[in-house]
């Protein structure tokens, strides 16, 4: 946990490694259920509650977008894994704003903002001891 001076602050929830490409950790901060995903190497969090009728969001598929081309034969699946499908009812909401595909304006669920830092182990740079470098941690501010 980092204090930051905007009155929110971080938590850090696990390491990269432990949430590879195309998958999602489900972690409480706060009291609060919130899926961190990686989108191509990216992150990012959203709160794992449906604004439908409060299913777990976060539970659902991680998908792309059927988008029509030129022809009702040219449908193309775009942006693969960038939106999750609620396990409900199959609402569907861009993992990395949180706004939903149907009805962006009105319709979203909340979503924290993600940063990835280095990490140390800190107790070792203290006695200075050789520093080991770990894994990059992930860290949500709520
Ligand atoms: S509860 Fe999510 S779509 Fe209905």
């Amino acid at each position: 946990m980092m204090e930051k001076g905007d009155n929110l602050i971080e938590y850090k929830i696990g390491t990269v490694d432990e949430i590879p490409e195309g998958s999602c950790k489900i972690v409480t901060i706060s009291g609060k259920s919130i899926g961190v995903f990686n989108v191509n190497g990216e992150f990012f969090a959203l709160r794992n509650t449906c604004p439908h009728q409060g299913a777990e969001l976060c539970k659902g598929k991680i998908v792309g977008i059927h988008v029509c081309g030129e022809s009702i034969d040219d449908i193309k699946l775009v942006r693969e894994g960038e939106f999750i499908r609620c396990p409900w009812h199959g609402w569907e909401f861009d993992i990395k704003t949180g706004k939903s595909l149907i009805d962006p304006k009105k319709t979203y669920v909340r979503s924290y903002e993600v940063s990835v830092k280095p990490s140390c182990d800190e107790e070792l740079q203290v006695e200075t001891f050789p520093t080991r470098v770990q894994a990059d941690v992930i860290l949500v501010k709520v």
